[in-house]
């Protein structure tokens, strides 16, 4: 008898989620059913976007996420043991599966061999976050040589990835992050051509400096007034993707920003929201190629990771609050 530990919630967060929020718990798992697999977590997942969800679960349901994990017991030919698979499973330590019943920010795929690289990766720039990146920049900012491009959340999962892509189609690239080591690993490692620390410079002024031509294209993962600053600042025809709106998710009201509308309308830009679950039926290209850049020296991947399945708030709170560089995981 297998007992899962896992956290559920116990309570719906007002503002930062606190550890009370969140509950321990233990849960017996019943023996295998034809078609079913017991899978053992190895690494797991935090995202902004289990705070934009969590005031929709109901209590006491376990904590939404992903994980890789091991299939360490099998009735199901096509998940054999040993194998690892990234899957939507919560924040839990062992979860039975069919497989078929996987849902959520991506399919259940069985990880490909990734050599010496780490299985982590299958949660990061080879998985959701990565396929967002490679989706989301390239299907609807368009990208074309000598375009300048501007992302927010720049130091993060899918920032740090979006700047690179954007690199290697031969574009001008400014991040905007929260803190000047964040700015360093940017434009020193990965070739980002300026950085703007949004907590202490003047997102507006320094984006007239670095890019006074205007901005083609705006990826945005944070939303509210650095996302209305850049718009103001785009070139007639721009393309924003807006991926995630981070600033707000710990808002009860939505947020009271300037209104983007102008921009939209005098330099006519293209507006986007997107949900990586778009290119679902596409998810396999995005990590082949994402693998590919990575092998050939052209994708650099940082991640930030707690030990330890109990820290798995600790580590969740501390992405929310910008401790990451690169992908947050938690190792089990
Ligand atoms: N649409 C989709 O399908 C999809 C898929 C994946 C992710 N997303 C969205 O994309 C965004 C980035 O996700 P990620 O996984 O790559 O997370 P991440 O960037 O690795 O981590 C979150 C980062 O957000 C920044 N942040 C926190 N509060 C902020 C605020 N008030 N203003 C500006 N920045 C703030 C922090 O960095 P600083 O130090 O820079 O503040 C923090 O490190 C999120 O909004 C997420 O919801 C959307």
């Amino acid at each position: 008898m297998v007992k899962a530990k896992k956290f559920v919630l116990r309570k719906h967060p007002e503002g930062l989620p606190k550890s009370t929020d969140f509950k321990l718990v233990e849960e017996e798992l019943p023996p295998l059913k034809e078609n079913e697999v017991l899978t053992e977590a190895v690494f797991l997942s935090v995202d902004p976007y289990m705070r934009a969800y969590m005031s929709t679960l109901s209590l006491d349901t376990t904590m939404i996420g992903s994980q890789v994990a091991k299939i360490i017991e099998s009735r199901n030919p096509k998940y054999p043991v040993g194998k690892y698979i990234v899957g939507q499973f919560g924040w839990r330590t062992h979860t039975i599966t069919d497989g078929a019943s996987a849902a959520g920010s991506g399919p259940l795929i069985v990880l490909p061999d990734l050599g010496d690289l780490p299985l982590s990766l299958g949660l990061g720039v080879l998985g959701m976050p990565g396929n967002t990146a490679y989706f989301g920049f390239l299907e609807i900012c368009l990208p074309k040589v000598g375009e300048t491009v501007v992302v927010s959340g720049a130091a993060g999962a899918v920032g740090s990835h979006v700047g690179q892509i954007a690199k290697i189609k031969g574009c001008k690239v400014i991040g905007i992050a929260g803190t000047d080591e964040k700015g360093k690993w940017l434009t020193k490692e990965l070739g980002f051509d300026h950085f703007i620390n949004y907590k202490t410079q003047n997102v507006g002024e320094e984006l007239k400096k670095v890019a006074p031509e205007g901005v083609h294209c705006y990826f945005d993962n944070v939303g509210g007034e650095i996302s209305i600053t850049v718009m103001n600042q785009m070139k007639m025809y721009g393309r924003v993707a807006v991926c995630g709106a981070i600033s707000s998710y710990n808002e009860k009201e939505t947020p009271k920003v300037t209104s983007p509308f102008r921009p939209i309308i005098f330099q006519q830009l293209k507006v986007e929201g997107l949900y990586v679950t778009r290119w679902n039926d596409r998810w396999m290209e995005g990590i082949n190629q994402n693998l590919q850049w990575i092998k050939q020296g052209k994708l650099k991947y940082h991640e930030t990771v707690t030990e330890g399945f109990q820290n798995i708030f600790n580590a969740f709170v501390d992405m929310m609050n910008g401790g990451n560089t690169g992908k947050a995981i938690v190792k089990v």
